[in-house]
Parts: structure tokens; sequence; C-alpha cells
């Protein structure tokens, strides 16, 4: 079977380089390329957490591109203090001094939309202003994209960057915004989703260690403040990987054990719920659904996609 071109959006801090590891390393995708864009961190470090990954896993082939440098209409505000100031948990990685492949990551996509049409699998690991500004310059990109997996939002309403909200959709909700009015046809897999089924316990990640290649040692210590981050703040048993679950998800939909279609909308204004994905599990709106969301994953299926993509 032909492998299936996928293009890849993040904000490369320690869960996105893991999600990259698995997305580089499946043998049935083909990354076509990738788009960094700002959030974790600002986009010059986004932009070389990435190519640092792509190194270090010998996938220089697959080109990188430069995105957007801040969200559509507010100041970029990162999460260093979730994955650290280099956003690879401070361990010391040499991260500059390599060079993107384009300076363009809205044109890039734009262009693997044509390259690809009709067979494309976007997949989003950080806020969706890079697809926002695609959308602006080009809005019959929908048409040429079969499907779009979004890493963000809760669908149970628990945030991890304020009460209600999802740091993705949070940086930038007023590209979330866009997005979902674009008629992409978007799939979901919220931060609910990683704290419930993508949580690599202390044992577990002892485990992913002792198959003891430097891409395995690699993608546990970048997770060095996430993990204190999660002992502190968002209270988990270890750390967890909410990009890696999307990402294994749009590799295999399988990983979902339940989902459901949703009208979904965002807070853009509102100082308390910013960047809120509002999804109307009740269907009071009586609005169509627009987006196909995550509601449970096959944690045991995760992680098993995960431990492969670790083997040299
Ligand atoms: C998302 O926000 C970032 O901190 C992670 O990389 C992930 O994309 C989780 O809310
Ligand atoms: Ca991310």
């Amino acid at each position: 079977m032909p492998r299936r071109p996928f293009w890849i959006d993040t904000d490369t801090a320690s869960d996105d380089a893991v999600a990259l590891v698995i997305a580089l390393r499946h043998p049935d995708v083909d990354v076509r390329g990738i788009g960094v864009v700002a959030g974790n961190v600002p986009l010059d470090m986004a932009v070389q957490n990435a190519l640092y990954t792509r190194e270090l896993i010998g996938r220089t082939d697959v080109p990188i591109h430069v995105g957007e440098a801040a969200p559509l209409r507010l100041p970029l505000e990162t999460a260093q203090n979730v994955h650290g100031g280099d956003g690879m948990g401070d361990i010391g990685l040499p991260l500059h001094g390599r060079s993107p492949d384009g300076d363009d990551a809205v044109d890039a996509l734009l262009q693997a939309s044509h390259d690809h049409a009709g067979e494309l699998t976007l997949v989003t690991l950080g806020p969706l202003t890079n697809v926002a500004r695609a959308i602006e310059r080009d809005p019959s990109l929908p048409e040429r994209i079969p499907r779009t997996v979004v890493m963000g939002a809760v669908a149970d309403h628990v945030g991890n960057v304020s009460p209600v909200a999802e740091f993705n959709m949070w940086c930038d909700p007023h590209a979330v915004d866009a997005v979902l009015a674009s008629g992409l046809s978007l799939e979901f897999v919220g931060w609910d989703i990683s704290r419930k089924h993508a949580v690599v316990t202390p044992d577990a990640a002892d485990e992913l260690r002792a198959v003891g290649s430097p891409i395995a040692e690699f993608c546990i210590d970048i997770q060095a403040v996430v993990a204190a981050y999660c002992a502190t703040d968002t209270k988990l048993d270890g750390f967890d990987l909410p990009d890696p679950i999307a990402t294994a998800y749009a590799i295999d939909p399988a990983i979902a054990t339940d989902t459901r279609r949703l009208n979904l909308r965002v807070e853009t204004d509102s100082a308390l719920t910013r960047g809120m994905v509002v999804m109307d599990l009740l269907g009071f709106t009586g609005h169509a659904p627009n987006a196909l969301v995550v509601t449970a994953a096959d944690h045991d299926r995760f992680m098993a996609m995960l431990r492969s993509a670790l083997v040299d």
C-alpha cells in the first residue's frame, strides 16, 4: 500500500518532538513537509527544535518551513514554563545553527495541498495560525484536504492554561475561529484525551528508556520540565503526551475508542474564557456539527505505537 501523505504543523517543543518521531518513523506515513509556528516557544526556537529532531532521527530529507511568528491578533505568550526555556526540557541540547528549507510555511502548505489534492492528511500540533493564514490566502484549501487532525481543545471543558481552555486554542483563538468556519474536515484530539489516555507514568518511562536507543532516551529526557509541571500543576502521575496521541490517532484512527460529531465554537473575546472551545454536547444550539471529536482513546494501542517508534 502506498504511504499516506501527511503535512505536520508544529510549535516544536518537547511533546511535538515525540510526535515528529512517531510520524517520521512510521512505515505507513510519508511526511511531505513540516510547517513551524510560534506557540510553546518563540518561532526561531521552535524551528531549531524541529531541525534538531529530524536530524537526530536521520530524516533531513523532510523539509521544514518557517511559519507565523505571532498569533493573528494577540501577542504571543509562550509555554516555556511547561516545556523549558528552550522548549526541550533544558537538558543542554545543541539547539542552534541549523537552517530550515523554506521561509513560508503557509505557501508550502498550500503547495502541498495542490501536489496531493484529495489525499493530504494535515496534522496540527500547535496554534492554528499557519492554517488560518493559508485559508485567508486561499479559501479553497479545505476542498483539497480531506482530513485535518487538530491537537486542541478539551471535550470535558477542563483546561490546561486556564480553568476552561487548552493551550493551542488559547494561544490564537482567532485562528481557531477561522479554521472552524473554513469547511475543513476537522477531527479534534483534545487535552482531555492526553490527560486521561496518554500519561506516561514513571514506570512506563523507565520501560521506554529501556528500549535502549538514543531516540528513546531523547524522547524521555526532553520531558524533564513537563514532568515537573505535571507533578505540580496538572497533577498527573508522570507526564502526558498530547501531540503524540493526536499524531498516533491521525496515523491509526482505531486509537480512538469513542468519537462524536459536534458543533464547536471558540471564545475569542472574554478574558475569563479566552480560547475555550465550546462543544455543544447536548445539541442546544441546533447548529450542524463542524467537527469530529475524539472522546476516548486506547492507551495501550497508543503506547505500542510510541514504543515501536523508539526501537532502532
Ligand atoms: C498542547 O499545548 C502544547 O503545550 C503542547 O505542545 C500541545 O500541543 C497541549 O495543550
Ligand atoms: Ca504542540
